[in-house]
């Protein structure tokens, strides 16, 4: 696996069963995977002679992130290596105005949209589809990173120049009239199977994904609308391995956010809600297993992200642990070793249960809890309920 953030660490976790020892090719040794797995290399991945050396031990390469050049990934294929998902399904998910022109030309509905030269295409957008309008960077965005939102002319006048001369391409596209977001996460083998979990909400806050609901309440038909679509994305853009398409749920039906062609950040409340966990189902597609069950083992899982706080937390993390078990014995805590900063992804929380108002609640106050070392409910830790 390139790269060695928490989704190589967690997928190194679901290899260990299938008799596999994850490789990982990690920037530095404190790397999330790099703290854990044995089989690492350092090196970077815009280094081509890095990732041929890499390549060489590794049955098949497969990705924790989009960031390697598509130049390199022709070449390693050229080399001969086998690289799931390939370089011409990962254009989609690297690129979002190619993964824009191509899903609409496959007559999937996208938000209206334009690539950015100058200012002016973005007044022009604004006039013709209304303000505010959403300003992306076409590549290497994450987290909200990439993406501005604009309010009046004005503020494109003022921000697009910037972004230009700074080198970075730009597209705009209409700010999409949302009841709320979706993920629907699905795998593929080369062999051609496709498995599909059950479509969850994705709840963000400040670009940032803070919460995922298992099942997505209330879908009705949409659901399997959603599966539909997403197995149809990964047969049409030969994706091998996971598929998680990001979507908005609008009056008028679903709309396709972006696609993400490794295990997703929507996905991790697969590990202890569904059969088979994203990170395994990777696996097994790109080593072209059969796939594993998709089914969720609870009525309702929720996944609440543990986010660095602003203010550094009385307590250490050690302790805030022991405090967070005191009270939820069945919690499921996945901590990635990573620095506490403030909005960094530091780690997961995952709670099962039967009613997803009660489940969403628990998550939510624990993963706070981690978080900031708080009670949002006033829980007292010395006496119980206040
Ligand atoms: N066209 C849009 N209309 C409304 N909100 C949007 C639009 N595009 C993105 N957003 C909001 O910004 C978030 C991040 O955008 P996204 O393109 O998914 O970037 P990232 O690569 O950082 O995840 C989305 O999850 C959504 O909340
Ligand atoms: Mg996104």
């Amino acid at each position: 696996m390139i790269g060695g953030g928490q989704l190589a660490r967690m997928t190194h976790q679901a290899a260990i069963p299938l008799g596999q020892s994850l490789r990982v090719l990690a920037e530095s040794d404190s790397d999330p995977a790099a703290l854990v797995a044995r089989d690492v290399e350092l090196g970077k991945h815009t280094d081509l002679d890095a990732l041929r050396a890499f390549a060489k031990s590794c049955d098949v390469l497969t990705f924790d992130h989009e960031h390697v050049p598509q130049e390199h990934l022709r070449a390693l294929v050229a080399d001969g290596v086998r690289v799931h998902p390939g370089p011409d399904a990962l254009q989609h998910a690297q690129d979002k105005l190619v993964m824009r022109e191509r899903l609409g030309a496959l007559g999937l509905p996208v938000p209206p949209f334009r690539e950015v030269t100058d200012a002016a295409d973005v007044l022009k957008f604004g006039a013709e589809h209304g303000w505010p309008c959403v300003l992306k960077a076409q590549r290497g965005g994450y987290d909200g990173r990439g993406v501005w939102m604009l309010n009046t002319p004005q503020s494109a006048q003022r921000v697009v120049p910037e972004l230009l001369a700074a080198g970075t391409p730009l597209m705009v596209e209409q700010c999409v009239p949302m009841r709320r977001e979706l993920s629907a996460l699905v795998a593929r083998s080369p062999f051609g199977q496709g498995a599909a979990w059950p479509l969850v909400e994705t709840v963000q806050r400040e670009g940032i994904c803070v919460e995922v609901l298992a099942p997505a309440p209330d879908t009705g038909a949409l659901g399997e609308q959603a599966q539909e679509l997403a197995l149809r994305i990964a047969a049409e853009l030969g994706v091998v391995g996971l598929l998680a398409v990001e979507l908005f749920e609008t009056a008028d039906g679903l709309v396709i956010n972006e696609l993400a062609m490794r295990p997703h950040n929507s996905g991790h409340w697969t590990i202890e809600g569904a059969r088979t966990s994203q990170f395994e189902q990777h696996l097994r597609a790109v080593l072209d297993y059969p796939l594993g069950a998709t089914d969720l083992v609870a009525p309702a899982v929720v996944m609440a992200n543990v986010l660095g706080a602003a203010d550094a937390p009385e307590m250490g993390p050690d302790e805030r642990l022991h405090h967070l078990f005191a009270r939820y014995p069945d919690a499921h805590v996945h901590l990635y070793g990573k620095a506490e900063r403030p909005g960094r992804k530091i780690g997961h929380v995952t709670l099962l249960g039967e009613r997803m108002d009660q489940v969403r609640e628990r998550a939510r106050l624990a993963a706070h809890w981690l978080s900031h070392g708080v009670w949002l409910d006033g829980y007292d830790i010395h006496g119980g309920q206040r």
